[in-house]
């Protein structure tokens, strides 16, 4: 049996589990010789997915099942040497590409989770080849996949009601939840930035059923399964800072999504910022206007949605202690200078809220200090917040293009000048003092107020903490 079409090796050795998952179900192996075409030709394959499909071509043109049968299916799955099906990446595509081209879908019963979330498709699971021979016969029926039931929206993020103090920080983060901004924060070790990050998920509204879909998807083809219970919380992903870029942005020969499509419709956390390499933050740019990533691999492209809120936490400086009270940081200045220029000007740019965390206060951790208000109260508020902004045009504030900013970000003449001035003092980028404005938005529903007050523009002209400098 020979396979062409560009196989990788899993796909070659489809062959021998192929053969072998035959024999096991004491079908017959054609005489001769045998050529699976893989089509389209120039477009290489990858993985155990069609394993069950070229079982199933090798019988239809064997004469051992009936051609027509095969006509409105596709098929996915591994086989294994027993004739077993197991399940494979990237289920939940496939099952959403089959959907749109009108067809129903067979795969593993492993994948029959992620398959039930596509609620309109039309697939039915199986655990072996001889389940699907003798479904294909008409001699027995398929179990169909269905979404389960959700599960009441258990939110599995740490609650807010855990950090103590640090009201402006937790003012900020209310800020980027409901316009979807990005928000940096710079403040000494153990002042509580990893934690306020964790606690983003867990103030964001559930996704909508389409954004939770796309989510499902990118995680299938890269991430593995997803639980059905949580599907529609909102990804929250946190690599590490010596991930490299193409575990960030996604690439290998055979193009897998990174870190920033696995946070699509979520947010993507990068701690401890400055330690990351620059070329890798670098490429971040891009898709944190775009919304979306595309990947080029000699012969072949691959775009991934990747519209992600950026959450950074850095120390202010090499020691970390740069600007407390205490005084105990000894960083000379062009060791602070050098420290933050990892970050580069057209990166910060790119964040609209820019804070700084103090360090706690010993009686802010009392044990008998009031507690901080808890994620579901702080939800409540951006979620009506969210729902002035959709209503208004249909768009998240951090969103908004430059059309909808002139319509619904205008300014009293004096608040006008207030801007001004600051993009002068400041020598803010029209990009950044755009984004000024879409945190104003923000800061004003929040407010309910429908105008952007005075109050509302000196608050967001304030984020910009680190352009200052
Ligand atoms: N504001 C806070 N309220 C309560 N606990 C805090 C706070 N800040 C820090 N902590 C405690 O210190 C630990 C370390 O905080 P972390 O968020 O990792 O600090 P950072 O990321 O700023 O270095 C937390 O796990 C928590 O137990
Ligand atoms: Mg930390």
């Amino acid at each position: 049996m020979s396979l062409v079409g560009l196989p990788e090796t899993a796909v070659k050795e489809s062959r021998d589990r192929v053969r072998s998952a035959l024999i096991c179900a004491r079908f017959e192996l054609p005489k001769g010789r045998i050529t699976v075409n893989l089509a389209p030709a120039d477009l290489p394959k990858d993985g155990g997915r069609f394993d069950l499909p070229i079982a199933l071509g090798v019988l239809a043109a064997s004469g051992q099942l009936p051609p027509r049968a095969l006509a409105d299916f596709e098929f996915l799955g591994e086989l294994a040497l027993t004739g077993e099906l197991r399940g494979v990446d990237g289920a939940l595509p496939a099952v959403l590409a089959a959907t749109r081209a009108g067809r129903s879908v067979v795969l593993p019963v492993q994948n029959g989770d992620e398959a039930g979330l596509a609620r309109e498709a039309s697939v039915q699971v199986a655990s072996s080849l001889l389940e699907v021979c003798a479904f294909l016969r008409g001699e027995v029926e398929l179990e169909r996949a269905r979404r389960e039931p959700e599960r009441a929206a258990a939110c599995v993020a740490p609650d807010l009601a855990d950090v103590r103090g640090q009201p402006s920080a937790r003012r900020a983060l209310e800020i980027a939840a409901a316009g979807a901004h990005n928000l940096l924060m710079c403040g000494p070790p153990g002042s509580g930035k990893s934690m306020l990050a964790q606690r983003l998920p867990g103030i964001l509204p559930l996704l909508e059923e389409t954004e939770a879909l796309e989510v499902a998807a990118v995680a299938s083809a890269g991430a593995g399964p997803i639980d059905p219970a949580r599907w529609r919380q909102p990804p929250y992903r946190q690599p590490h800072h010596t991930a490299s870029g193409v575990a960030l942005v996604g690439g290998g020969s055979h193009p897998r999504p990174g870190e920033i499509s696995l946070a699509h419709n979520g947010v993507l956390f990068l701690d401890e910022l400055p330690e990351w390499d620059r070329r890798v933050l670098e490429v971040l740019r891009e898709p944190l206007e775009s919304g979306h990533i595309t990947i080029s691999r000699a012969a072949r492209q691959a775009e991934f949605p990747a519209r992600f809120q950026l959450v950074a936490a850095m120390n202010p400086c090499p020691c970390g202690w740069a600007g407390d009270p205490s005084g105990r940081c000894h960083c000379s200045n062009e060791q602070i200078a050098r420290y933050r220029s990892r970050i580069s000007g057209p990166l910060l740019d790119r964040i609209d809220l820019q804070i700084e965390v103090p360090r706690v206060q010993a009686a802010e951790l009392r044990p008998d200090a009031p507690g901080g208000e808890s994620s579901m109260a702080v939800r409540e508020r951006v979620e009506a917040a969210r729902r002035v902004q959709l209503e208004r045009c249909g768009l998240l504030n951090a969103r908004m293009g430059s059309a909808e900013l002139l319509a619904h970000c205008r300014l009293q003449p004096a608040d006008q000048t207030l801007l001004e001035r600051a993009m002068e003092s400041l020598q803010l980028s029209a990009r950044a003092t755009q984004r000024i404005l879409r945190v104003a938005r923000t800061i004003a529903d929040l407010a309910n107020s429908e105008r952007i007050g005075s109050a509302h523009l000196a608050e967001a002209i304030g984020y910009r903490r680190m352009d200052r400098r």
